[in-house]
């Protein structure tokens, strides 16, 4: 079968196939033939609006419109950590209006990169700014929006006022200890029943996020899922 125009770029698709994988990994094909996403006009004019401001493909940005459209029927704000060109922010701060997203990024590039992260040094995807974020909200008549700019959350969590609760978390930040750093911040002032997701659990060249997200599963506070489309899901049950 022949994949839809959206579902993945063509040069995400051929560099991923020329790669020599360790064990452990490679390109993964469920079976599953259900594509929502092929016939949802409201998710599809979204995604392709956010397209160039994104890394995640349809699947994932399905996953998070889906989350984000159920979070949007309770209390509770948005975090997104690690939003590079503001792509999967947009989609979110979309479907939850009026609730407010915190979109959080150093737009300098990933931080914290360590010794259980294989591939990341530090510096990478420095190739975003604010001012191309803001563009985006503005395009897309989104106002409730909160922008933090430095290291989260040692720079710029201070920004968000000290009651505010959160009921759906992004976290995209590639590395073991920002993927840290963000969940234990935001524990404490998530919801029973809040969702995080991150983004990079099933994904070669993330295994600090992998090895973290794995922690996570030994934590009866929470249920994790981890889904065949990259992400790992946790839901706090307490
Ligand atoms: C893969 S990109 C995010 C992609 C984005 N969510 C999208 O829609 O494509 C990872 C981003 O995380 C940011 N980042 C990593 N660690 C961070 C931290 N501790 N605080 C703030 N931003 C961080 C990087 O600057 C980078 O822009």
């Amino acid at each position: 079968m022949e994949l839809a125009d959206h579902d993945i770029s063509a040069q995400d698709r051929d560099d991923r196939r020329r790669r020599n994988y360790p064990q452990g990994y490679g390109l993964t094909f469920p079976v599953a033939d259900y594509r929502p996403w092929d016939i949802d006009p409201e998710f599809l004019g979204l995604f392709a609006a956010v397209r160039a401001h994104t890394k995640l493909d349809v699947y994932r940005a399905y996953s998070l419109y889906m989350l984000g459209n159920q979070t949007a029927k309770t209390t509770g704000a948005v975090l997104e950590v690690g939003a590079w060109r503001g792509g999967s922010a947009a989609i979110l701060a979309s479907v939850v209006r009026p609730s407010t997203v915190y979109v959080a990024d150093t737009w300098q590039g990933v931080v914290k990169a360590g010794p259980r992260d294989d591939y990341y040094k530090g510096g990478e995807h420095a190739d975003a700014d604010i001012d191309t974020v803001k563009e985006l909200f503005s395009s897309l008549t989104l106002k409730n929006y909160r922008l933090l700019a430095g290291i989260f959350p040692e720079e710029s969590s201070k920004e968000i006022q000290p009651e505010e609760t959160f009921s759906l978390v992004h976290i995209d930040v590639d590395v073991y200890l920002s993927a840290k750093d963000a969940t234990e911040w935001v524990w404490p002032r998530l919801a029973t029943g809040g969702t995080i997701v991150y983004d990079d659990f099933g994904f070669y060249g993330c295994e600090g996020v992998t090895a973290y997200v794995h922690e996570l599963m030994n934590d009866q506070r929470m249920r994790v899922i981890t889904n065949l489309n990259g992400q790992a899901v946790a839901i706090k049950l307490r």
